[in-house]
């Protein structure tokens, strides 16, 4: 190595290239991840990357270097023993998205292994992990041996990235989550699509959010990121697609740990939000045409639904639930959840019809509640929450529920109805409806 080259591989120096506006090198890229899984590259260097990547960015060739530096920071699954396609989805990140846990069971009842390695709750969105460890005893942290075991046995099983699979996500997302570097996109496609290709799936597809909630907020960047990410899962072999959906208003009903696997059991039972089963029939139904287990997607649509209506879907996700170590009853009898102390409702101050729900407000106000994280070390209250009493569109009358906080300690309650303030807006024209998927990426 010259002595430039070895000049340009101290962490220092990549840091200021980068702030300046340079390209990195692959080498460069591989030196910080592989030493930030290590270790020898601390929190505080990576913090300073992140937040250089915000302001200068990255090229594509940059971002998928990126990712496959993530990618090969751990050990890349074959899962090529287990019979049958295998597929997954991904979601940018939303509020009171909950479609992982009703759609992972839905395809897998229909005849799709899904692997899925999810993340924790990030800024103001949630993450399937904790949503899952809302489940008294429900393990996320399982071996790969036994990740493998419980994939033969129910064609699904739910883990966090660990110390084998994309380890440098892992930290660098807690990392981003608490220093204001999420809405990054090449760090968003590093980060998911690290994680995803670790998975060893045939067929992956991607839900890119668009809107107030959303971390791309303009439809625009979420084209691009979606463009990315599939250019990059296609140039692993892959087969990937990408929807653009709308987070203008938060996914069904729950937000908040527990509030939301109550609402996913009952999405599985056919009792759903419309807006909630949709989105998760329509994304369960690419995971099923990806791996042409369906030949369209309107038949993958019905079949999809059909695993509602017979309750194969519930069937499958109760003997998850059971097989990581969680209490199976949850799925008959909710009040097992973790419930908040208290309750607090509050009421529309007029009538007409519901016209927006602050939701990047309501993703926030449950994060100050409990439901997400302040530092790295911060524990999250699986029992709080945000439960939605009308919909957008929705016709009100002054008095009705507009929503209830549920909550456990008096002061975040407090700013947490003072982050929720003017997230209502209710008018007197109605409401028109909102395509939930705005595009399609293939
Ligand atoms: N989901 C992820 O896994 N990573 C991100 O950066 C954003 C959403």
């Amino acid at each position: 190595v010259s002595e430039a080259a070895a000049e340009s591989l101290r962490v220092p120096a990549i840091l200021e290239r980068k702030r300046d506006g340079h390209s990195l090198t692959r080498a460069e890229i591989d030196f910080l991840i592989a030493g930030y899984t290590t270790g020898d590259v601390p929190d505080y260097q990576m913090a300073a990357f992140a937040m250089a990547v915000n302001f200068s960015g990255m090229s594509d060739e940059e971002t998928t270097d990126l990712t496959r530096a993530m990618l090969h920071s751990g050990s890349i699954l074959d899962l090529s023993d287990l019979p049958g396609p295998k597929a997954d989805k991904h979601s940018t990140g939303g509020v009171g998205d909950k479609t992982s846990l009703i759609l992972a069971p839905l395809a897998a009842a229909c005849g799709v292994t899904v692997p899925m390695i999810s993340g924790r709750a990030l800024a103001h969105s949630g993450g399937t992990l904790d949503k899952l460890e809302s489940i008294p005893g429900f393990r996320v942290g399982l071996g790969l041996d036994e990740f493998r075991s419980t994939l033969r046995a129910h064609k699904l099983c739910f883990i966090g990235q660990t110390v084998e699979i994309a380890p440098a996500d892992k930290k660098l997302y807690a990392l981003r989550d608490v220093t204001a570097t999420v809405p990054v996109l090449p760090l968003i496609v590093a980060s998911i699509m690290g994680k995803k290709l670790a998975e060893g799936i045939d067929a992956l597809i991607l839900d890119v959010k668009t809107g107030d909630g959303a971390f791309m907020q303009r439809e625009e960047d979420a084209v691009t990121l979606a463009t990315r990410m599939v250019a990059i899962g296609k140039g692993m072999g892959k087969r990937v697609a990408a929807v653009i959906t709308d987070m203008n208003e938060p996914t069904g009903r729950g937000i908040g740990n527990s509030l939301e696997v109550e609402e996913a059991i009952s999405t599985l039972r056919g009792q759903g939000p419309k807006d909630l089963t949709d989105l998760s029939v329509e994304l369960a139904a690419w995971m099923l045409v990806l791996t042409a287990v369906q030949p369209s997607l309107e038949a993958a649509r019905t079949k999809i639904r059909g695993a509602i209506a017979t309750g194969a879907g519930l069937e499958l996700f109760r003997r998850v639930i059971e097989a990581q170590g969680g209490d199976p009853r949850v799925c008959d009898d909710v009040s097992r959840l973790p419930h908040a102390s208290g309750r607090h409702e509050i009421r529309a101050e007029s009538t007409g019809f519901l016209h927006r729900v602050g939701c990047r407000a309501a993703g926030e106000a449950s994060m100050i509640l409990g439901a997400g994280r302040n530092t790295v070390a911060d524990k999250v209250d699986p029992s709080v929450g945000i439960e939605l009493g009308r919909k957008v569109g929705d016709a009100v009358e002054t008095g009705d529920l507009l929503a209830t906080l549920h909550y456990n300690d008096r002061s975040r309650l407090d700013a947490a109805l003072a982050r929720l303030k003017g997230a209502f807006d209710i008018t007197a024209a109605p409401v028109p409806a909102r395509a939930l998927v705005r595009r399609v990426i293939e």
